[in-house]
């Protein structure tokens, strides 16, 4: 509906009216206003999936919804790097949310893996907020396109379940921009969802809630977002306050009772009618967006979803280790051991919790093949190991050629609310792996698993699939992955470290009481490990493929450019086996020399390439300001610091294949004062500066300066040398000059110096 329409039904609401719109009239609806025929809208939550509550709503998963598909979750499709699949995946959730009359699904859920810990990391995407961005981009585009809005969420630095409702982020503002902010920039400016959702926590002491600075300046003034925000369940604070920042819908109902604040706030002259005009605008523009491009055609086919579910878990289930066991000869003896065979861990529990129309398990896929064994092996209720589950197992693995362990992580493990207390594999599992790996040499271990996991078993095992939580289809992508009847290409959207202690976080996760710093700032995953040079289990990018890939012929469009141009980087890619393949190149960036604290490389574009044996196919990258700039805390903006740096084209952060370095000059000068405290040495590397003082040779202050420092070269000489005694003076501040220059220069004439350079530099 035009602007215009709209502001036409605002002006004939009352003040009570437009109150109550900017609230939730139940769980899930916004309210209607009947007498201007304004409709209410459902939203659902998702994000990988549809949770339609028809009866008793609730934010937590435990009340029932409709029969769905549950499709991967985030941590399984940012694993596929691969957009259009994702995209294909969000045009199906637009359509079911079509069908079952659903305006907005709430998702995705960007939020950066801080630690493996976070109890919601399988609903999250990366550790890397390009990944992160724009795998949920993707998302938002497919859904977006059947005319149903997203909520990208929880923002802003919602890293951990612990007190997330009370728990202050303290976040410094280059960490921010680098990393967390990122993670919902590309996304939000490129693929404009609808909504927003903000989250429960506080941002360096303010509530998400009631955060201007991030709802409204940098949402709104900087990245032109112009949808609504909608508080996550319960998070608004200060009713009154958080609309004035910049929260539209509160959800879900207060009963009126915050209604009734901003009725109360407006007409004590505290809060401005504008504000709320603004809000209901907002609000009423999606709700005409939804319901004026309603499609009444649409069907939810549940076992057609279930079958897209399938082929976009063929493409999240990584392959992390191949001794040559994979893929299984169909026809061999196999024992399937593991619970999870049978009844797959394949979601995680909370609000994005799918009640699926079915399910299908490796051992449905394979039922009615002879050669297929089973046993249970372990329980996943309580941490026991039972001898006798075990006992069998062995036995099986024993007899078989091969055996494929499906393990994981319990529900109680991974869920919304709570963190994990270690990364762990519950001991009864790891057991079992011991004990079959001792008596089956070829033995592989299927994992689902929303987050990373210690595996001291790696080196027992051949062969080692992350199938992430996958999804209600999971069991059918992972039986066509093991016998090689889908090739694996999938990557690991973060590290996979060898113990929880090396996680750049670990000293400070979960924070005291009410606060959480992030000391290890942009040094997030492999911008940690990486710095490090620290062993990794499995480094970030990587995965493994049935066949192989050659990199050649890495080009640039230009070898020096500056932060206003673009570069054009190709390489080919081949595939050298006897299967057909996608590979994820990835292509990372690292500043040579730095003047400030930088990781050593950050990831700044990737794609995936499909490839029949033997066909090459070359990638082009388009690489701008952002991919050579860092955020620079004085001017508030991202800033190019001119000089050399690396293109570094990969399989995974560790495995680059291919490097060029460029000449990247910056545009952009950043602003000098030059004070007492300035060094000699920071003063001269200014060329500026420098001429500066030497057009001022014959200026008293100054000779009497340059006569002082040669004073005390020569004087020094005899005991040190005059390097030692130059770098000596590259630290000395100009204030030194009137300490050590026994009163020969003032300090005003000093500072009279000074402000003729800062004029002159300016
Ligand atoms: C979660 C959100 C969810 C909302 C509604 C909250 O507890 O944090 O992700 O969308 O509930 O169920």
């Amino acid at each position: 509906m035009e602007r215009e329409k709209i502001r036409e039904i605002i002006a004939k609401l009352t003040l009570e009216e437009k109150a109550g719109l900017c609230s939730g009239a139940d769980f899930w609806h916004t309210k209607a206003v009947e007498r201007l025929g304004v409709p209410a809208t459902m939203v659902s939550d998702g994000p990988h999936g549809l949770r339609k509550q028809d009866l008793e709503g609730d934010h937590l998963g435990m009340n029932d919804s409709i029969k769905a598909v549950c499709f991967p979750a985030g941590c399984g499709t940012a694993a596929s790097f691969n957009r259009e699949l994702i995209a294909t995946m969000g045009e199906a959730l637009g359509n079911e949310c079509q069908a079952e009359g659903v305006s907005v699904i709430l998702g995705p859920a960007v939020n950066i893996k801080r630690s493996p810990l976070c109890g919601r990391n399988f609903e999250y995407y990366s550790e890397d907020p390009l990944v992160a961005s724009e795998m949920a981009g993707a998302l938002i585009k497919g859904v977006q396109s059947k005319n149903v809005g997203t909520s990208i969420k929880h923002f802003l630095a919602n890293n951990q379940e612990h007190r997330r409702m009370t728990s202050s982020s303290e976040v410094d503002e280059r960490t921010l921009r680098e990393i967390y902010l990122a993670a919902f920039e590309g996304a939000v400016v490129k693929e404009k969802p609808w909504t927003v959702m903000c989250s429960y926590n506080r941002i360096n002491g303010v509530y998400a809630a009631e955060n201007e600075e991030y709802l409204t300046k940098v949402l709104r003034d900087e990245w032109g977002f112009d949808g609504y925000v909608v508080s996550d369940w319960g998070a608004v604070n200060a009713r009154v306050e958080d609309l004035a920042a910049g929260l539209d819908l509160e959800m879900p109902s207060s009963n009126g009772v915050n209604d009734k604040l901003i009725v109360e706030a407006v007409k004590a002259g505290a809060l401005k009618e504008e504000v709320v005009d603004r809000a209901c605008e907002r609000i009423l523009n999606i709700v005409y967006r939804y319901e004026e491009n309603r499609d009444k055609t649409a069907v939810f086919d549940r076992d057609k979803d279930h079958e897209l579910a399938r082929k976009v878990a063929e493409e999240t289930v990584v392959l992390l280790k191949n001794d040559g066991i994979l893929p299984l000869k169909e026809t061999e003896e196999i024992a399937f051991i593991g619970k999870y065979a049978k009844a797959p861990r394949y979601q995680g529990g909370g609000s994005s919790h799918i009640n699926s129309h079915k399910v299908t398990s490796a051992l449905d896929v394979v039922a009615g093949m002879d050669n297929i064994t089973f046993a249970q092996g372990f329980n996943d209720n309580e941490d026991k190991i039972d001898e006798a589950l075990l006992a069998e197992a062995v036995e099986i693995a024993r007899k078989a050629k091969a055996a494929v362990i499906f393990a994981g992580l319990p529900d109680a493990f991974e869920s919304e609310g709570f963190d994990r207390s270690h990364m762990g594999m519950p001991n009864c599992q790891n057991e079992l792996i011991k004990r079959i790996a001792e008596v089956q040499p070829n033995t592989v271990v299927v994992l689902h698993n929303g987050s990373p996991v210690e595996m001291p078993w790696v080196n027992d095992v051949k062969g080692i699939l992350e199938a992430y939580l996958g999804g209600q289809a999971i069991g059918g992508a992972c039986v066509d992955i093991l016998f090689g009847r889908v090739n694996p290409s999938a990557k690991l959207p973060e590290t996979f470290p060898v113990k929880l202690e090396d996680n750049p976080s670990y000293l400070y996760y979960l924070g005291e009481k009410d606060k959480v710093e992030y000391r290890e700032g942009v040094f997030v995953g492999y911008r940690y490990y990486d710095k490090k040079k620290m062993d990794v289990l499995f480094p970030f990018g990587h995965g493994l493929s049935y066949t192989t890939f050659e990199y050649s012929n890495l080009t640039v469009s230009s070898e020096s450019i500056t932060d206003q141009d673009t570069v054009k980087v190709s390489v080919d890619v081949k595939n050298t086996g006897s299967m057909a393949g996608k590979e994820v190149v990835q292509l990372y960036v690292a500043d040579k020399v730095s003047t400030v604290i930088r990781p050593a490389k950050e990831l700044k574009e990737f794609a995936k390439v499909d490839l029949q044996p033997g066909e090459t196919k070359t990638v082009t990258f388009e690489l701008g300001k952002r991919a050579f700039a860092y955020w620079n805390v004085d001017i508030h903006d991202w800033h190019v610091e001119s000089g050399e740096f690396e293109l570094l084209v990969g399989k995974s952060s560790r495995e680059i294949i291919l490097s060029k370095t460029i000449q990247v000059t910056g545009t952009v000068k950043l602003p000098t004062t030059y004070t007492l405290d300035t060094t000699l040495g920071d003063l001269m590397e200014n060329p500026a500066a420098a001429e500066f003082l030497n057009s001022m040779r014959q200026n008293s202050i100054f000779s009497s300066m340059a006569e002082q420092q040669e004073e005390a070269t020569e004087a020094a000489q005899e005991a040190i040398s005059k390097e030692m005694m130059m770098a000596m003076m590259k630290y000395m501040p100009i204030r030194a000059m009137l300490s050590f220059g026994g009163g020969a220069v003032s300090r005003e004439a000093m500072l009279d110096v000074l402000g003729k350079l800062n004029e002159t530099v300016k």
